[in-house]
């Protein structure tokens, strides 16, 4: 019987990514300033096994080895991201031209290597200097954020073509000022939700500053999109699963889209929203090149509103494959995201800007690292990417989550999701089972079946 070939187009292209909090290390060298992330590692208790990002993967120093590795593995693009501390120790004002420089560096080194960046400008790790003077709550915010974006793409835009102003606004508001699991860990829903409208208004007004000084440039935003299924056809289940997808994915993907806040969540949220003023919702709905998905499980919703009769019997239930984070591998999940966005959203390109996992990962006895989880993992959400592109979705680009192990947030080091594994002890990589195998993917531009 002939193999299955699934065959993707042309020019797809084929990353992985990485964050600068996750990787770089040198947190205060050259003069960087500190971040939310180094305050809160910094802070016993935040962080699993007090882990700090202090020195991560040292990449800060070992950049070149680690291109000369994306290279290896065939990559033919690399998203990361660009510490704002670095360039802007005290958030605005003055500029480190060491910390610009390390980027100009890396940009150069890779378009010498023949690998495209995508850059992220906002990964989490917003200067403490700002934080200091209220944070994404506070409306202040934007300009610096502008003039942050202004002096990267000034510096940068003439060779880097794709931008994303932020990975993730719902983690950044509402993981970090609601529900205190990430930086700068505050636990107050109306301090999330003014920090998502002034995360947006960043973004829609830094846009047209990113155009003007990178020229024909792609410029967009990454989102964390999980779709929400009620655990049984039950009036209270699906009006759970409906506030969920409020709050998580809508609240996001409307405004951006020109329809406002979703009414139900403004409801909701009642007094706890936050002030409009004329224009925000036009800056914010300006229109993207692309949309970037950050995709790795779905939710199963229960309401707990429902009766305990009706709860004991769920239609839906979550499937026994779950991996280290204790999120359900449900590859369908990210067809159903990826129809939404075009068919209903109406976004002219897609990217998948992160997808992978986190499995247990042990070096064997002839030191190689053999991850068949993690591989199978990529290989079925790469089938639902396929299907995606021939149901005339326009998907065109698709990077794993990581390009090596690395700092997890509130995990530190304890979850380990790269294609390459990190020995934190020498900073010795080793290329994964999984990362060989994909880069044959990449060769031969399609997934086969085996
Ligand atoms: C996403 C983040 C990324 C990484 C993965 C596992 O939410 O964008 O930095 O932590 O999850």
């Amino acid at each position: 019987m002939d193999k299955k070939k699934y065959e993707f187009p042309k020019d797809f292209i084929w990353g992985a990514a990485t964050a600068s909090y996750q990787i770089e290390g040198g947190w205060n060298e050259d003069g960087t300033g500190e971040s939310i992330w180094d305050r809160f590692s910094h802070t016993p208790g935040k962080v699993q096994d007090g882990d700090t990002g202090d020195v991560a993967c040292d990449h800060y120093h070992r950049w070149e080895d680690d291109l000369e590795m994306i290279k290896k593995l065939g990559l033919k693009a690399y998203r990361f991201s660009v510490a704002w501390p670095r360039v802007l120790p005290n958030g605005s004002g003055m500029v480190s031209e060491a910390g610009l420089d390390f980027y100009n560096k890396l940009v150069d080194c890779l378009l010498k290597l023949d690998i495209e960046p995508y850059i992220t400008l906002y990964h989490w790790d917003l200067p403490q200097k700002l934080q200091d003077k209220g944070g994404w709550p506070s409306r202040d915010i934007v300009e610096p954020f502008v003039e942050y974006a202004d002096i990267v793409t000034r510096a940068l835009g003439d060779r880097v073509k794709n931008w994303i102003t932020f990975n993730e606004p719902w983690v950044s508001a509402f993981v970090g000022y609601e529900q205190g699991r990430h930086a700068p860990g505050h636990t107050h829903r109306g301090e999330a939700l003014a920090a998502s409208h002034h995360l947006l208004l960043s973004h829609g007004k830094a846009v047209p500053v990113i155009r003007a000084n990178s020229r024909d440039a792609n410029v967009g935003i990454t989102l964390n999109l999980t779709p929400k299924y009620p655990a049984s056809p039950s009036i209270a289940d699906r009006d759970a699963a409906t506030w969920d997808d409020g709050y998580l994915n809508r609240w996001f993907l409307d405004p951006l889209t020109g329809r406002g806040y979703p009414a139900d969540m403004v409801e909701s949220f009642g007094d706890l929203m936050f002030p409009i003023q004329p224009g925000d919702m036009k800056a914010i709905s300006v229109p993207l090149d692309f949309i970037g998905v950050n995709y790795y499980t779905r939710n199963i919703v229960r309401s707990d509103k429902i009766s305990e009769a009706e709860n004991a019997a769920p239609t839906i239930i979550r499937g026994d494959e779950i991996t280290e984070m204790d999120w359900e591998v449900y590859p369908e999940g990210l067809y159903k995201t990826l129809g939404r966005l075009y068919f209903d959203y109406d976004f002219p390109v897609i990217h998948i800007t992160e997808n992978g996992a986190a499995f247990v990962d042990t070096v064997n006895a002839d030191g190689e690292v053999d991850d068949p989880a993690r591989l199978s993992y990529i290989e079925r959400h790469l089938k639902q990417v396929h299907r995606a592109i021939e149901a005339g979705i326009p998907v065109k680009g698709y990077f794993a989550w990581s390009l090596m192990d690395n700092f997890e947030w509130g995990f530190g080091y304890s979850k380990r999701f790269g294609l390459v594994y990190v020995d934190y002890e020498t900073q010795k990589r080793i290329i994964k089972s999984s990362a060989k195998w994909y880069r044959e993917i990449i060769a031969k531009n399609a997934v086969e079946e085996k």
